[in-house]
């Protein structure tokens, strides 16, 4: 029973990356979300279905089961990256569960890297727990000058779903810890 009820736990707290679209299937039984870097799904799966972004930052929509996670979004120039070394963005605490987006992601992280049309990169969601064990999902993705972001309803927090920034929230654990 005790197995079994881990087992639940951990499924639940899985996440599924829904744009860009993931490097593969983390959720498969020859992957596990908890290995570092990419769930161990190999680069090799996705090399030519990479997902264009605009070069001021694009999509990034998963479904998330958390209550909360603290959340990272990394990425890596190149063709097959060994160095997620971008934040594209603060990492932030990720409250609610269901579907979280942010539409132009990493416009300002971005805007420093001169991206040229064609610069393959990738991207990487990390999602820390409250038990503290990182899930991880990764995406393959190619910059591109005429790529379009993700507006209106494809793009929309579900209900109860947002984030708070890591700082406001140190503050509060500062002064409730005292
Ligand atoms: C792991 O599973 C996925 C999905 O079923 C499959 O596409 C992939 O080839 C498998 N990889 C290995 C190394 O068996
Ligand atoms: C390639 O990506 C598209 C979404 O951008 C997806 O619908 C399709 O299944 C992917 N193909 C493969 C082989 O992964
Ligand atoms: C998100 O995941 C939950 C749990 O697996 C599922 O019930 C729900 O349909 C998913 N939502 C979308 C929009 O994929
Ligand atoms: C990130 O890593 C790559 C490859 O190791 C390296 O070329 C690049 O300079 C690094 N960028 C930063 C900002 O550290
Ligand atoms: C993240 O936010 C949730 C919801 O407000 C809160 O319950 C949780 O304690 C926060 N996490 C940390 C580590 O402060
Ligand atoms: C971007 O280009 C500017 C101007 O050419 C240069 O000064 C800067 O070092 C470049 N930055 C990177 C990260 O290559
Ligand atoms: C979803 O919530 C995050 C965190 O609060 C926010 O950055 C993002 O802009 C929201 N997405 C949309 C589409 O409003």
């Amino acid at each position: 029973l005790i197995t079994f009820t881990t087992l639940l736990t951990l499924a639940s707290a899985h996440f599924r990356l829904q744009e860009p679209y993931w490097r593969g299937d983390s959720f498969a039984s020859n992957r596990s979300q908890w290995t570092w870097p990419c769930a161990g799904v190999s680069q090799e799966n996705s090399t030519t279905n990479r997902t264009a972004w605009p070069l001021t930052g694009g999509t990034v929509r998963a479904n998330v089961s958390h209550e909360w996670a603290f959340t990272y979004i990394n990425l890596g120039l190149g063709e097959a990256v060994t160095s997620f070394n971008v934040s594209l963005v603060e990492g932030f605490n990720q409250t609610g569960a269901g579907i979280f987006c942010i539409s132009e992601t990493g416009r300002e992280a971005l805007a420093g890297l001169n991206l040229t049309d064609g610069q393959p990169a990738s991207v990487q969601i990390i999602q820390i727990s409250h038990s503290g064990a990182s899930l991880y999902n990764c995406a393959d993705i190619v910059f591109r000058t005429d790529a379009t972001i993700a507006g209106g309803d494809t793009c929309q927090n579900s209900t109860g779903v947002g984030g708070v920034e890591l700082a406001s929230v140190g503050s509060e654990t500062c002064k409730g810890g005292a």
